[in-house]
């Protein structure tokens, strides 16, 4: 047997590891997998018992046994720990060696580590990975991004573990640099805001209608059978099924303060470099953040006291309504951050077809949706579209659920239900289909207190006033 006989090497032996190395090994690919944990390693071996697939212990072993140019997938923790393994097996690898980076890295790491492997003349790429532990397994969407002739080398078997959707794969070369990281981190963003519109919308439901869980869970069941279909939302549904063996849900014992690992922050905070607004993935992030603060949350709720919160309406047209608003909202959330992409991809020279990034959103990703279709023909008709509610298909469904999207939002705000995703998404229509803002207001206020200076319409120049001398002269 060929010692050198492993078409690529996966360091990390994780769930997420395992599961993308037993799905190459199923579609026939020889591969090796390393990690230090010896658990990890007895999983591998159980779980690829007669597949093409090896575990080793000892790096060198494991290096020494990549077919070249060696392909060594990361699937370890952001971070410190990248670096941490790059510096580990770097001196053990040759020139033109490939080292995908397969987690959630922040983009602007996986910059500095392009250009610092680079200098050892080996090929970097950030790939982002999205779907999950059965993703992995079954097929995942993936977005790498950085050296073309490198994804050229593992195209294929990329491409053959990947989610297809009418029998393409769910991966596509995104650009150069740290462009599939960043591409994962926006797709995570909207994975946060739309996460955030459900919850919302389990509160609608239990709160102003007092539906239980097996009627939210039958209406979500339903919604994921229309066009709202999902994979966030088929999961909710089955969550609302899950009970305990005493009959109790087992979603009613969780606590309500939820965590995140970082990625919906990154997005906001590198919308906001951008410049680039995001209103409902900001909302999302800080919905997340605000849940933590239980004890103050009690504190409040007992001086705040709601009157009753229960909605005095006809139930069936409020659903009709909400399932409006739901879609409104979702599509605009889509909207943010296709927006983001196209800024981002302007800034930093990534040449994003953004086309091409929703077709690979369609399947084996966590925000896949049926709606990924019409994003996907909008960029098809046009592939320079500036934005998603430009699009005439998109715009005649955007009208027809506007006035819901309204109702709803008015219904919940009055009745004290916080549902931001909702109201910040009809907020940022409203405000990005405005012909004027009262932003000529906020210039003339810097101007006033900080001599700021004003563009003025229709004349060119910079203008500064002396305010206060209109009202000293009364
Ligand atoms: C995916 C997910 C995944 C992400 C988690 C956790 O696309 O498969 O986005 O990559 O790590 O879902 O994210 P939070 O812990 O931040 O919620």
């Amino acid at each position: 047997m060929d010692s050198k006989m492993y078409k690529l090497g996966m360091i990390g032996l994780g769930t997420m590891g395992r599961n993308l190395l037993l799905n190459m090994a199923d579609h026939g690919f020889p591969v090796a997998g390393y990690d230090k944990d010896a658990a990890k390693l007895e999983m591998l071996s159980k779980e690829g018992l007669n597949k093409p697939v090896k575990g080793f212990a000892l790096l060198d072993e494991f290096i020494n046994s990549l077919t070249l140019p060696r392909v060594i997938m990361l699937l370890v923790p952001a971070g410190k720990i990248v670096d941490a393994v790059i510096d580990e097996v770097q001196p053990l690898l040759s020139a033109g060696d490939i080292i995908i980076d397969g987690g959630n890295s922040h983009f602007t790491d996986t910059n500095e580590r392009v250009k610092r492997l680079e200098q050892k003349e080996l090929h970097f790429f950030g790939m982002g990975i999205s779907g999950g532990e059965e993703g992995a397994r079954l097929g995942p969407s993936m977005m790498p991004g950085g050296d073309i002739k490198a994804y050229s080398y593992v195209r294929p078997i990329i491409e053959s573990i990947a989610a297809k959707v009418n029998g393409e794969p769910c991966v596509t070369y995104i650009g150069p640099g740290a462009s599939g990281h960043f591409v994962k981190m926006v797709h995570n963003g909207i994975e946060y805001a739309l996460m955030q519109l459900i919850a919302e919308t389990f509160e609608v439901l239990k709160t102003g209608l007092q539906f239980d869980n097996k009627k939210i869970q039958q209406l979500f069941s339903a919604w994921n059978e229309s066009r709202l279909q999902s994979y966030l939302l088929e999961i909710t549904a089955n969550i609302f099924a899950y009970q305990n063996p005493d009959g109790s849900y087992l979603l009613d014992q969780i606590k309500d303060e939820a965590k995140a690992k970082g990625t919906g922050k990154w997005t906001t905070q590198i919308a906001t470099d951008l410049e680039l607004p995001i209103p409902t993935i900001d909302q999302a992030v800080a919905m997340r953040d605000l849940s933590k603060y239980k004890s103050l949350r009690v504190e409040a709720a007992a001086i705040y006291t709601k009157e009753d919160t229960t909605f005095e309406i006809n139930t069936n047209d409020f659903v009709k309504k909400l399932e409006d608003a739901y879609y409104f909202s979702m599509i605009n959330i889509y909207a943010q951050g296709m927006h983001l992409l196209s800024k981002a991809s302007a800034d930093y020279n990534y040449s994003l077809r953004l086309g091409e990034i929703a077709k690979i959103w369609r399947g084996g990703c966590i925000i896949r949706a049926a709606f990924l279709e019409n994003i996907y023909s909008a960029w098809k008709k046009n592939p320079s579209l500036s934005h998603l509610l430009l699009d005439e298909d998109v715009s005649t469904i955007i009208k027809s659920t506007e006035v819901a999207a309204r109702e709803v939002a008015v219904k919940c705000m009055a009745a004290g239900i916080a549902i931001p995703a909702y109201t910040s998404a009809v907020n940022y229509f409203d405000a990005i289909s405005s012909a004027a803002l009262p932003s000529n207001l906020i210039q003339a206020q810097r101007d006033y207190f900080g001599a700021h200076t004003y563009e003025l319409t229709g004349k060119e120049g910079i203008f500064h006033t002396t305010w206060n001398k209109a009202v000293e002269s009364k």
